[in-house]
């Protein structure tokens, strides 16, 4: 049984990690949520990450390639009806849009397939992870909390970042962007493609606008708290907003499991179809409570790599659904 899975079950019994494992023995899952609620603090009925979000709908369409790297249905070329969720980062539901912080901004995806079963994508604007791993995410999280400002220098972030230098570097990938229409989102963790004939091609996800307009910092201060909230409904009523799926395929050699590290400019791209959204929903607050992405929820011909972080993030999004829906 996959841990997410476990995390689930065991939740639904009413068992509460507390009651059933010491402090220091909870799952990794279990501290990653609860150092995000101690840097973003706890608010009841939202995410413990991605807290402030906005729901909308539309279609897939794959493109004549994409069935040649993987048998999924999302690739047969039918069109395959979605729902996503745009969102600011950060377990702060009022979180100004154009704040440092709220970057990455995050996309997600349930492709609903004929069978009625979902397969989804969990992806955000950074163009690499800052960690690696489920125990350096924790560390860097609570490295956060005990740095509040007025904190003597170097604080215990400053401290952690000088010993990761993949963080900084991560984060200077991002800035705002003018809306959601216009960032690009990408599935950093590998994911492996299974074809008709049983060829295995690790891959990684590349969610693409048809421009990418990103805020001066002056621009970005001048925005109202919810502008980007605000402005894809207004986009919408005017026309669909199109994204292209693609996949960089990953050469001998390139690690999988390894976050931080993008694969070299030069790997083979190929454009797996066309995401359309056609409109917001109307009640987008209570819908999004109800919606559960999960990184690892995957259809047949799309399986997780080698990366462990693919689990750890299902189970840490079990958790933190389950205690936003008690
Ligand atoms: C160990 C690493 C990570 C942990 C522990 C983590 C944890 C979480 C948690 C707890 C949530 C809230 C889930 C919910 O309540 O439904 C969340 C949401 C989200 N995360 Fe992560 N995350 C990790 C890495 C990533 C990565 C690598 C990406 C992008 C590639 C990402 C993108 C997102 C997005 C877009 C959402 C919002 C999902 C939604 O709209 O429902 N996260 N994350």
């Amino acid at each position: 049984m996959r841990r997410h899975k476990l995390l689930i079950a065991l939740t639904m019994f009413g068992l509460t990690w507390a009651g059933i494992v010491r402090a220091e023995d909870q799952p990794i899952e279990q501290q990653l949520v609860d150092a995000m609620n101690k840097v973003f603090g706890v608010h009841p009925g939202f995410r413990a990450n991605h807290a402030k979000g906005i729901v909308v709908e539309g279609r897939f369409k794959a493109s004549p390639e994409a069935a040649g790297l993987s048998r999924a249905v999302l690739f047969n070329g039918s069109l395959i009806p979605a729902t996503m969720r745009f969102s600011d980062s950060t377990g702060i539901p009022n979180i100004p849009d154009a704040a440092g912080d709220a970057n990455p901004h995050g996309m997600a995806i349930k492709f609903h397939l004929p069978d009625g079963s979902d397969t989804d994508m969990v992806i955000n604007s950074l163009k690499f992870f800052p960690v690696a791993t489920g125990v350096d995410f924790r560390d860097l999280l609570l490295a956060l909390a005990a740095s509040p400002p007025e904190t003597p220098k170097p604080t215990k972030f400053e401290q952690f970042v000088a010993s990761h230098p993949s963080v900084p570097a991560a984060f200077a990938t991002v800035s705002t962007p003018d809306s959601f229409a216009d960032e690009e989102y990408y599935g950093l963790n590998a994911f492996v493609f299974v074809n008709k004939a049983g060829a295995r091609q690790a891959v990684r996800y590349q969610m693409m606008p048809e421009r990418v307009v990103h805020l001066a910092a002056a621009d970005a201060a001048k925005q109202p708290p919810n502008f980007l909230m605000d402005e894809l409904p207004e986009r919408l009523k005017r026309g669909p907003v199109t994204f292209h799926l693609r996949a960089q395929l990953a050469a001998a050699g390139d690690s999988t499991k390894d976050p931080t590290m993008p694969w070299p400019n030069d790997r083979k791209v190929v454009e797996l179809g066309v995401l359309t959204i056609d409109k917001a929903v109307p009640n987008s607050a209570e819908v999004e409570k109800k919606l559960l992405f999960l990184p690892g929820q995957l259809t047949d011909g799309i399986e997780e790599s080698d990366d462990p972080l693919i689990g750890i993030r299902s189970g840490a999004y079990a958790l933190s659904f389950s205690r936003r829906n008690p």
